[in-house]
């Protein structure tokens, strides 16, 4: 069964493909490569060859390409029967959406349009997308639920939001079109194998590659983003989740899409229902990997919570998934990923 991946290349993207390579699926990539590179797919292959299952998938294609570019996806569906599609492809930087809202705009919700167009061409009717907690937005309480109200502070938020409805809409006018939608917590850590992970350009934006970099001296130290939130050690909590653990959740919600006849868009919240807060983050990193990981308090960051923790009760009652993996497993595996990986 072959199942188209966008954004393949990317963090969660290339966590997904191994998975689905192992769980017997053959993938078709598409990647512009704007926020990865093609050494990740090598890689991708490298960790799938070392699995001498026989039941294994594999790549089919690697198509370089915008997924906002109808030709590009149209010719994937012309070339390959695809039974699935599961879309990563995004920009994801929170500040830089609020410095270039229409960039974002135009190529998340671009994307996704494109891709139900030529999905209804070509009558395949499930996707599985990637959206995110920030959806939740200021005025819920955790944990939360898939039921809670939504609302955004950013224009990526909104991509994420807008997309959810885009999908929504779809499947009210066609009964067929079964979009899932996957709330991510944050997702953190790498392939324990130490061959991919996440390596963001420039300066990180997130926690765990920011501490990643400051433990192996590339940064100095840890400007932690206020210390008077209405928390236990009053930094900010948040739902760190193991990478590997959300793509098997990608792999369990296509399991459960391809076999459901529940009809309309089904959402479902990837998280581990537990809230981690900064500087027990930080701390857990320096001890788990015997590093120290110097920080400073410095001022809140505009559009924060205190508190972001999922209700994951929904995704393992229903698709039969939980997170396995642990803080520990999480600061390990990113530290491998940190200091094993070719600069
Ligand atoms: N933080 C610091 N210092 C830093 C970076 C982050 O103290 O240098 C703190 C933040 O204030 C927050 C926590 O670490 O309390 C986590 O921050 P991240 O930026 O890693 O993650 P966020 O929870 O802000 O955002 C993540 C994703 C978004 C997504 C959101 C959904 O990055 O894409 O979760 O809740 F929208």
């Amino acid at each position: 069964m072959k199942i188209l991946v966008t954004g393949g290349a990317g963090y969660i993207g290339s966590h997904t493909v191994v998975e689905l390579i192992e769980a017997g699926y053959d993938v078709v990539v598409i990647d512009d490569y704007s926020n990865s590179n093609p050494s990740v797919l090598e890689r991708v292959q490298k960790i799938v060859s070392q699995n001498d299952s026989a039941d294994c998938g594999e790549i089919s294609e690697i198509v370089e390409g915008d997924v906002c570019d109808y030709e590009a996806v149209k010719g994937i569906f012309d070339r390959h029967d695809i039974e699935a599609v599961i879309h990563f492809a995004g920009f994801k930087a929170v500040g830089e959406s609020v410095e270039k809202p229409l960039m974002y705009y135009q190529n998340n919700l671009g994307a996704t349009m494109n891709l139900i167009r030529v999905m209804e061409e070509a009558g395949v009717k499930r996707i599985i997308f990637s959206s995110s907690a920030t959806v939740y937005g200021m005025n819920n309480e955790a944990p939360f639920d898939e039921s809670m109200p939504t609302s955004c502070t950013n224009p990526y938020g909104w991509t994420k939001l807008m997309s959810e409805q885009i999908l929504s809409d779809a499947a009210v006018a066609d009964e067929s079109f079964r979009p899932v939608l996957l709330r991510y917590f944050n997702p953190v850590g790498a392939h324990p194998s130490g061959l991919i992970g996440e390596n963001p350009r420039g300066i990180p934006n997130n926690l765990m590659p920011y501490v990643q970099q400051v433990a192996s001296g590339i940064r100095e130290k840890l400007t932690v983003f206020g210390d008077d939130y209405d928390t236990p050690d009053g930094t900010g909590v948040r739902d760190y989740i193991h990478v590997v653990d959300l793509a098997k959740g990608h792999v369990k919600a296509l399991e459960w899409s391809l076999k459901s006849d529940e009809q309309g868009c089904a959402v479902f919240n990837l998280g581990t229902g537990r809230g981690t807060s900064v500087v027990e983050l930080v701390t857990a990193f320096a001890e788990i990997n015997e590093v120290p990981v110097p920080y400073v308090i410095g001022p809140r960051r505009a559009g924060d919570i205190a508190t972001c923790y999922a209700d994951a009760s929904r995704a393992e009652k229903v698709l039969g998934w939980k997170a396995e993996k642990n803080i520990e497993d999480m600061c390990r595996d990113a530290w491998r990923w940190e200091t094993g990986r070719e600069q």
